[in-house]
């Protein structure tokens, strides 16, 4: 981290002449709770050792540089090229930051701010949140302000909505602005309240990329965010209940006639999902890891069945995840179609897994698998706060 943060400071400098401020912000990885955020539903993420490290400096001038050290490229804005919202380009993640920063309030000069990472793109690890928490610290800190948890989340998630175009729910930039080291973080992404709950001592969690890749801002996942929306607007008008997290199984079935099928199956992915989410807490407190790992096999199951959101590669690395000693539980993780799995292993078994799981599957379609042993990190906020950007 410390080396990362030092080259990231020495691009800016090269780029710009000063060394400027640092802020950092985590990727994540989502255990359990897929495709129930923007339906105020249950998610249990956490946030996982790679980072966005954003370098920033002011100017004299109200202009903003953007420059990433990953693509060596860079964009510039003055305030009302950010009114144009979206352009296809990488700087649309900070600018749409900048932009909504300014719309909660918070005055700030031009900058001149570098951005670079190693979170995997594509992989449903949420390189997007991480470039926009990182970003929403880097210039909080050249406004001299530190707003809230619930708003830096809020305003990143308006930033990915509104300006980049992108349909995503909370979780994301709420796990990466707040997470806690060592725990896991059940979210309810209608109140914005939260949990912090203990992983195991004994196991790891193990990310295995697919290499195949996902891209939330365009097709798929909008898709099926029109679908859900759909039944969920049914439940609405025929029982009142205003959010699937309302609504039971029951509700569902009552209202089946009156929607498509495939959103009455999107529907019931959620509603088993948040039950899911619910008794994989209740497993996570009694120390019962075996129930937990079950769960996500569920999840997977339901994921794949009634959201229909994985996909070839991701079911195969799933069956083979299962079929190892010491694997607890398998699941696709993030938006979907594509990106990565997340398994729950016995921590002595790990290292044994990765090898057999990447092996196998080159065995199978010839792509070798990246995988990446995981423990709970430390969000944004606990970052800045125990001066571990800096
Ligand atoms: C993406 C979105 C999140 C969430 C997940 C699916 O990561 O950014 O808001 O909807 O997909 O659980």
């Amino acid at each position: 981290m410390k080396v990362q943060n030092e080259a990231v400071v020495g691009a800016h400098q090269e780029r710009f002449g000063e060394r400027g401020t640092v802020a950092m912000a985590p990727a994540r990885v989502n255990l359990i709770g897929e495709h129930t955020d923007y339906t105020g539903g249950l998610v249990m993420p956490m946030a996982i050792g790679f980072h966005t490290t954003a370098v920033i400096s002011p100017r004299q001038d109200d202009r903003m540089f953007f420059f990433s050290a990953n693509y060596g490229e860079e964009k510039t804005f003055v305030s009302a090229d950010l009114e144009r919202g979206r352009t296809g380009h990488w700087s649309d993640y900070p600018a749409g930051v900048a932009w909504s920063l300014a719309k909660e309030g918070v005055r700030f000069s031009g900058f001149n701010l570098t951005l670079a990472g190693d979170v995997p793109l594509g992989a449903g690890l949420s390189s997007s949140a991480s470039v926009e928490v990182a970003t929403a610290m880097a210039i909080q800190a050249l406004a001299e302000t530190s707003l809230p948890l619930k708003t830096v989340a809020t305003l990143c998630r308006r930033a990915e909505n509104e300006y980049v175009g992108a349909k995503s729910g909370i979780m994301d930039q709420f796990v990466v602005a707040g997470a806690i080291a060592h725990r896991a973080m059940m979210l309810d992404c209608r109140s914005l309240e939260f949990d912090l709950l203990p992983l195991p001592e004994d196991v790891r969690v193990v990310i295995v990329n697919s290499m195949v890749k996902h891209a939330v801002a365009t097709g798929e996942y909008g898709n099926r965010r029109d679908e859900v929306e759909e039944g969920q607007a049914v439940i609405r008008s025929e029982l009142g209940r205003e959010l699937l997290r309302d609504a039971s199984l029951a509700d569902l079935e009552a209202c089946r006639d009156k929607m498509p099928a495939a959103s009455f199956a999107r529907c019931k992915h959620i509603i088993t999902e948040n039950a899911r989410v619910t008794e994989a807490r209740e497993a996570l407190l009694a120390g019962d890891v075996k129930r937990f790992g079950e769960l996500m096999v569920e999840a997977h199951a339901s994921l794949r069945d009634d959201f229909a959101a994985s996909c070839a590669e991701i079911d195969r690395l799933v069956e083979i995840a299962l079929a190892q000693p010491g694997c607890i539980g398998a699941r696709i993780t993030g938006g979907g179609f594509g990106g990565c799995t997340v398994n729950v292993v016995e921590a002595d078994a790990a290292d044994a897994f990765v090898s057999a799981v990447q092996l196998a599957y080159e065995q199978w379609n010839g792509i070798k698998a990246d995988c990446f042993v995981c423990a709970p990190e430390d969000g944004a906020l606990a970052l800045a706060a125990n001066g571990g950007a800096v």
